[in-house]
């Protein structure tokens, strides 16, 4: 066996230098000084390699890094397998040096395959036919879009809307990492509900796939979470809007208008109370979308007004109940009566704030007298405008007063009568004492219309959908998206 010697001679250092060199030549002596000389060179080659990897991966270990930096990798590493891989294929010393050392090695074995093996991982992405391939490179895009960071929230839902006025004061949406863990998840569950609703969403508007993935999920989660609780600043002084509401054709719509009015201002509390005897989840998922702080509370009206055939106390239980809500939880501010139907600029909510007893201005489009307003003569407070004064001291509508908080508490008893056409009056009534001269006179001393008493026409309930003709269709999820009384 001609081979055999320089087999055994070279021995098993290299399979690759085995073959070359078996084939190499007749003569005995020039086999084993050929033999020598690459022994040699491999050698010297290995123990370069050794050292310079040892040498890498000290100076690797030595580097600083940020948790950022670290939570990135991470996620790198876990949505493409290859990373992994490749890092021991390039560095067997990575092997080596995690047997020997502690803590920091799984950082830096990872961090040296990402930084040594982004083409392979690319790659990968390119041609895995996975969902987590297309999922990392959508959250790339994710992370580096502007405005994801500050307005994540609206951005998932509007898809366009720009928060610039209200950043500052919603609360902080989901970071971008946040995002990340929540599509892994999903990634992992398949929910196939899910993954078809995100392609609605998908196909009706630009985004991608994976990036409608995403934030159809956050909207779903943000749904199921418990909401944080409201902490209110003492800087603006908070605002507590209590909004009576009832089940109608156009409930949705009316609080999704109120409920963006409301977003653009800061440190407010929205107390949403249903007429009703349970909440429904269609009102609190319109809730969760908008991403105003609030509370969703229900308070039926009494059997016997609901009864009568007479007008009735609409929305007086509602308020009542976020009277009481108030007394439990509110310490300072302004609360303010915001029915869900009406029009509120809102300079009004800025103005209102620093309200000392009560305040007051004018109300806009009240029947064909136009406006309900206080009178305002030489400065001072002189009498009420209104289309109807029916004998009441405080003829006004409900959207033109607010009330201090403290002022209220010391108040115990003030509470809305269930008496049409007078809830506003006793309330403002079961406030006394109250002198005139005490009574704040907001948009610019009642020179200005800053909120409308407005009225969505009524629209009859939607007729039930044939169910056997629109089966597997859109139309049975948005048939569960309407309201019927
Ligand atoms: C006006 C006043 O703004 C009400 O405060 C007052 O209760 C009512 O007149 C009255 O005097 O009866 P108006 O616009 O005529 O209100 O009534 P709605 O807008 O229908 O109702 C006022 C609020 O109560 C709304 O926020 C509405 O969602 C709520 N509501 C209405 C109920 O909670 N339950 C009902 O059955 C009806
Ligand atoms: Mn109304």
């Amino acid at each position: 066996m001609k081979g055999g010697g320089a087999y055994i001679n070279i021995g098993s250092s290299s399979s690759s230098i085995n073959s070359s060199v078996s084939g190499s030549g007749s003569a005995n002596g020039s086999k084993m000084t050929l033999g020598k000389s690459v022994k040699m060179y491999l050698t010297i080659f290995i123990a370069t390699t050794c050292i310079y990897m040892v040498l890498y991966q000290y100076h690797m270990s030595r580097e600083p890094f940020s948790p950022s930096e670290i939570g990135k990798h991470q996620e790198k590493s876990s949505s493409s397998s290859s990373s992994y891989i490749a890092s021991y294929l390039w560095s067997p010393m990575s092997l080596l040096m995690a047997n020997n050392s502690t803590s920091n090695n799984a950082t830096t074995t990872t961090t040296a395959a990402t930084a040594t093996t982004t083409t392979v991982s690319k790659v990968a992405q390119v041609q895995g036919s996975s969902f987590g391939s297309i999922q990392s490179v959508s959250l790339a895009a994710a992370a580096t879009r502007p405005t994801q960071t500050s307005s994540s929230a609206s951005a998932s839902v509007g898809g366009g809307h720009k928060t610039a006025t209200s950043t500052s004061t919603t609360p902080p949406p989901p970071p971008a990492t946040v995002t990340s863990t929540t599509t892994t998840t999903r990634t992992t569950k398949a929910k196939k509900a899910t993954a078809n609703a995100a392609k609605a969403l998908a196909t009706s508007t630009s985004m991608s796939q994976a990036q409608a993935q995403a934030q159809y999920q956050y909207q779903l989660d943000a749904a199921h979470k418990t909401r944080p609780t409201f902490v209110a600043a003492s800087e603006p002084p908070p605002l507590y809007i209590i909004t009576p509401t009832y089940r109608r054709p156009e409930q949705l719509a009316e609080l999704t208008r109120l409920g963006y009015t409301l977003k653009h201002v800061a440190n407010l509390l929205w107390l949403v109370i249903e007429d009703a005897n349970k909440t429904n989840p269609l009102v609190a998922h319109t809730l969760d979308r908008i991403g105003v702080p609030y509370e969703y509370m229900v308070a039926p009206m009494p059997e016997k007004y609901k009864q009568t055939k007479k007008a009735k106390p609409r929305g007086v239980s509602n308020r009542n109940r976020g009277l009481e809500y108030l007394r439990q939880h509110a310490t300072e501010g302004v609360l303010y009566f915001a029915d869900d139907d009406n029009t509120y600029d809102i300079s009004i909510f800025e103005q209102m704030r620093y309200i000392s007893k009560v305040g007051m201005w004018p109300v806009g489009l009240v029947t064909k007298t136009g406006v309900s307003s206080p009178i305002i003569r030489n400065g001072k407070l002189d009498g009420y405008y209104d289309g109807w004064i029916g004998g009441r001291k405080y003829p006004v509508d409900m959207a033109g007063f607010a009330v201090n908080i403290k002022f209220l508490r010391q108040r115990p008893h003030a509470q809305m009568p269930f008496k049409p056409g007078y809830e506003e009056d006793g309330f403002l009534r079961s406030l006394a004492p109250l002198a005139n001269d005490e009574i704040d006179l907001l948009a610019d001393e009642c020179r200005d219309i800053l909120t409308w008493h407005t009225q969505t026409k009524k629209n009859p309930p939607a007729q039930a959908l044939n169910k056997t003709r629109y089966s597997n269709t859109n139309l049975e999820h948005i048939d569960k998206l309407l309201v019927r009384p």
